[in-house]
């Protein structure tokens, strides 16, 4: 296991373990990105909330404080009671001097950005409808051959041969920037500055990744002029895409570009962790490599397995607007509560050995793509982009392994490999 951060604080961690759980030590840990690049000491202490403090305060230095939700069965219970729970007040986890930078400019309001993610009531339900039918299963269906096309390009650039590479940053990461961004209607060549401008805003913690000094408010701006120029030329020249769809629909401006970035960000790292994670997964597990790799007809249900195995999503917050009682905790009206579903993938309730990775698990109960009305709206496009991934992924190649130590990005949102070195073999060149 990789460990990228100092002993003492991998002690706090394991201190855990005998510990009383304190509310300001848990609440430091769940919002240290460096925590989170330890995934197997962040479900240690995932697994010891579940089992003694389920529904849990926890107050961390420089952020404000929050109940932390770890069952399955309460994210469920919360996410499904729209009548109670908003999004609006609070989305993800924010430092409280960059909540005071955002509201400055916004005159009060908590984000920067008017999105899915932060609506509620009919203003969500009217912005959910406008692209529902884009991601629908039926509607996705019809560019199965294209994306096909994208993962045998990338294969033949990456994995030709025989070889070595860092899977993570030259295969994984590469594929579902081409897909979101074909969808969204941004070119080619423009990939490179939209992976920058996704990682500066969901990975800005690493020290790896925060290669200049950059602040949110910057990188939005920075979305928003790209994001407003595509929508104009999309005005005078229609395309198959979601720009075109978004251009043509009467949404204010704002709104419109704030789709955009939510679907760039939303739809990139999300799912590269998945391949990566899944991936490594199936390195780690040989016997479930060579399974699937017998019975690809396994995948659909693989693929879910390695979305609830990875649990790229962190957390996303509700808000109860009156009195709440969970588990026998007094939540109290405005109190922000964490939904943590990797936790939840990980409930031995719902779960029958659930740290065991098995891609033939019966159909699947996973969280890792939300519940309830803001349920991921990509989810289908996620699971056909990985199954087309490792089917051309096992077309092409005949073996896979581990050539080093993977290592985990530092963040507290949206998480996952940083790097994966892969040795490969490829079936040509076993033929030849
Ligand atoms: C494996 C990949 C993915 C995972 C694990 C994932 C996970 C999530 C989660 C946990 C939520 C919040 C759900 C909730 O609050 O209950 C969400 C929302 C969302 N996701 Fe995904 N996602 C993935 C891929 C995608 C893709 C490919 C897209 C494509 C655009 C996408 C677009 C969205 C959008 C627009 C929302 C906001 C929905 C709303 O608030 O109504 N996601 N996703």
């Amino acid at each position: 296991m990789a460990r990228e951060h100092p002993a003492g604080d991998l002690d706090d961690a394991c201190n855990l373990a005998s510990t009383a759980l304190e509310a300001k030590a848990v609440g430091n840990l769940l919002v240290d990105p460096r925590f989170h690049s330890d995934p197997a000491a962040y479900h240690a202490l995932l697994r010891r909330l579940r089992a003694e403090a389920p529904v849990f305060w926890v107050e961390p230095d420089d952020y404000a404080p929050f109940w932390i939700v770890t069952r399955h069965a309460d994210v469920m219970q919360v996410e499904r009671a729209m009548d109670i729970f908003v999004n609006g007040p609070r989305v993800m986890l924010r430092k409280t001097a960059v909540d005071e930078q955002i509201r400055k400019v916004t005159g009060g309001r908590p984000f920067l950005l008017n999105q899915l993610p932060n609506m509620d009531g009919d203003e969500h339900r009217l912005h959910r409808k406008l692209t529902q039918a884009w991601f629908a299963p039926g509607r996705i269906k019809i560019l199965d051959e294209e994306l096909r096309g994208y993962a045998r390009d990338l294969f033949d650039r990456t994995l030709d041969g025989d070889g070595r590479c860092d899977f993570m940053r030259a295969v994984a990461s590469w594929y579902p920037l081409r897909v979101i961004m074909r969808i969204i209607g941004v070119p080619a060549e423009d990939e490179a500055l939209m992976l920058k401008m996704t990682q500066q805003l969901f990975g800005p913690d690493d020290p790896e990744i925060k290669t200049e000094k950059i602040d949110v408010i910057s990188t939005v701006q920075g979305f928003f002029d790209y994001f407003r120029a595509l929508l104009e030329s999309r005005r005078t020249a229609p395309a198959d895409d979601l720009a075109t769809l978004l251009a043509q629909a009467e949404i204010g401006e704002k709104e419109a570009l704030s789709y955009f970035i939510l679907a760039a960000t939303a739809g990139h790292d999300t799912t590269s962790a998945s391949i990566a994670g899944g991936t490594l997964a199936l390195l780690q597990n040989p016997e479930q490599f060579d399974r699937l790799r017998g019975d690809m007809s396994l995948l659909p249900s693989a693929v879910d397995e390695m979305i609830r195995w990875v649990s790229p999503v962190t957390h996303f917050f509700r808000t109860p607007t009156e009195d709440y009682e969970l588990r026998g905790q007094a939540i109290g009206a405005g109190q922000a509560m964490m939904m943590c579903y990797p936790s939840a993938n990980r409930d031995e309730e719902v779960f029958d050995e659930p740290y065991r990775f098995d891609i033939g698990r019966p159909p699947h109960r996973h969280l890792a793509f939300g519940y309830g009305p803001h349920v991921c709206l990509g989810q289908h496009l996620a699971r056909m982009e990985m199954r087309i991934f490792f089917e051309e992924l096992f077309a092409r190649i005949d073996g896979l392994e581990l050539d080093g130590d993977p290592r985990w990005i530092q963040t507290n949102f949206v998480g996952g490999l940083k790097s994966l070195p892969v040795r490969y073999t490829s079936r040509a060149a076993v033929a030849a």
